[in-house]
């Protein structure tokens, strides 16, 4: 995927009411938006479709929504005070901020373009007789390029590793990485930046209290894991699965929905048994992967990115990669916590919150698997996977959104052939008894044809043309947007037919 894709997908979210900027007429907040009339429909189904999976699928998960503001020493306690932070570094020339680390990850994937180029260049050159292979391993100019990349990338990942601020200006020096906006290596020293948004609780400067607003939704789980393991009787293992806001300062927010201010995660933490981590860690990897993968998406636009940097609560973590327009990213993240935040909320409450097993007769601070996911990057994902171009047979074009069809905001549109001879009343009867059930919309204006193309363009699967011949025999044809075949079925099989192919319920019994 293009950068000229990544255009057509913002712009087609606008054009057709999935994304808007927000306060776009006071020129917009930086990496805030809006879901609009469609797209609110489409996240909706994707926040049901994760909520079906992780708590109706599961016997021993249940769901909560904790609030956004919680007491600040829940943020002390979980290392977000100390340890939340971004290296940023500035240009003094263009007065630019930037992620130190983004600086240099996005040199070394400009490397990276520079072999390929080079293995272009030659492929074109020696056209038939180009061996790939033999060059990338014996062309002079490549391998200095990746003997260059090798040692970029091991002292970027130590720096990381240790936190070593000096080693990531030092690196932007060596590299002469320049800021992309003045042209010019004149930078600052790279300083750590706390990513949490403050506000106040209270009604004078004086007396209030500093509050956070939460930059994930896992802590309202922890805080809250033993009035629900108590009042829902659970045992071990079990899980607690939330969606919900979160905010991050983000220092770079660009790539569009991707890294926002305001976002929302779906998160789900999994108490388990100190020792059992290893296993559940595999299986939750697995799970998650499957889970995205029954959703029809190609299998190659996922891979697993195991992280060499943990977190400052993981034993074990890893990333659920998709290959995004601007490339591979993380969309999901799996994370073996261990006892990390448990034990720390019960040294900073001084309440005990360990857990009584039954079986083992003792207590203990359970383990903890996380699996989390950016509502927004699923959003981004689908979408951006789904938007094609192609020729049909009158050779036009037409734009279609293939969004998997159980969340497509409409399963289906109701279209009169025509304004009259009771038509539109007609389609308008068939949808109201189905209106309840999936989600439909209708439209009578223009051709059929570009009623067919604006369907097409937010993903409705199936559009129902009722024409004169329903009016004698009780016939509608059914349109498929992927295939644009066109079945004439009975008005009273339409809501099987429909269900088959779009209820969520059906679809999740049927493992995807
Ligand atoms: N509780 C663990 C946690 O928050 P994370 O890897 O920082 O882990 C989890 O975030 C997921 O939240 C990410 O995989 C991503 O999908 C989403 N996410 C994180 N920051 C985001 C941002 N600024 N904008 C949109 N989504 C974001």
């Amino acid at each position: 995927m293009s950068s000229e894709h990544f255009k057509k997908i913002i712009s087609h979210s606008k054009e057709y009411g999935f994304i808007f900027q927000s306060s776009e007429i006071y020129d917009g907040l930086s990496a805030v938006y809006d879901y609009a009339q469609n797209g609110v429909l489409l996240k909706n189904n994707l926040k049901e479709y994760w909520w079906k999976s992780m708590v109706h699928l599961h016997e021993n998960i249940v769901g909560i929504d904790s609030s956004i503001f919680s007491h600040p020493t829940t943020w002390k306690a979980s290392g977000h005070i100390d340890a939340f932070n971004d290296p940023l570094i500035d240009n003094k020339d263009s007065k630019k901020r930037y992620r130190a680390d983004n600086l240099i990850e996005d040199y070394i994937t400009k490397c990276e373009s520079n072999i390929l180029k080079e293995q272009k260049k030659q492929e074109k050159r020696f056209g038939e007789k180009f061996n790939k292979e033999t060059f990338l391993k014996t062309n002079p100019k490549v391998l200095k390029i990746r003997e260059h990349i090798n040692q970029i990338s091991l002292r970027f990942s130590n720096a990381l590793k240790n936190d070593d601020l000096i080693e990531l200006e030092k690196i932007i020096v060596d590299c002469e990485i320049v800021c992309p906006i003045s042209g010019t290596k004149n930078w600052t020293d790279v300083k750590q930046f706390n990513l949490m948004f403050k506000t106040q609780l209270g009604a004078t400067e004086s007396s209030s209290k500093v509050l956070f607003l939460r930059p994930e939704t896992a802590q309202g789980i922890f805080l809250n894991y033993l009035n629900v393991q108590k009042t829902a009787r659970m045992k071990i293992p079990f899980g607690i699965a939330q969606i919900g806001k979160a905010f991050r300062n983000e220092i770079v927010a660009r790539q569009f929905i991707f890294r926002m201010r305001e976002f929302e995660q779906m998160e789900m933490q999994f108490f388990i048994k100190p020792g059992t981590q290893k296993d559940w860690y595999k299986y939750w990897k697995k799970t998650r992967l499957d889970w995205h993968l029954s959703l029809g998406i190609d299998k190659s636009f996922f891979r697993f990115h195991d992280h060499e940097k943990l977190a400052h609560y993981a034993d074990a973590a890893c990333d659920i990669e998709f290959n995004f327009p601007f490339g591979f990213k993380e969309l999901e993240g799996i994370h073996s916590r261990t006892d990390f935040d448990l034990s720390n909320h019960e040294k900073y409450s001084n309440k005990q919150i360990k857990y009584f097993d039954p079986i083992e007769n003792k207590k203990y601070i359970p383990y903890v698997l996380e699996t989390s996911i950016g509502v927004d990057r699923m959003f981004l994902a689908v979408f951006s996977s789904s938007l094609v171009s192609e020729k049909i047979d009158d050779n036009s074009e037409r734009v279609v959104l293939k969004l998997p069809k159980i969340i497509a905001p409409y399963k289906c549109a109701f279209l009169p052939l025509l304004k009259k001879d009771g038509l539109p009343e007609m389609a308008k009867e068939i949808k109201e008894k189905l209106k309840l059930k999936f989600s439909t919309t209708y439209d009578d204006k223009d051709a059929i044809g570009r009623r067919y193309r604006r369907q097409d363009a937010i993903g409705t699967p199936y559009c129902i043309t009722v024409d004169h011949q329903t009016l004698d025999d009780n016939t509608i044809t059914v349109r498929d947007r992927d295939s644009m075949r066109q079945e004439r079925i009975k008005i009273e099989t339409l809501e099987h037919f429909l269900n088959n192919s779009l209820d969520i319920n059906n679809w999740l019994l049927k493992g995807g």
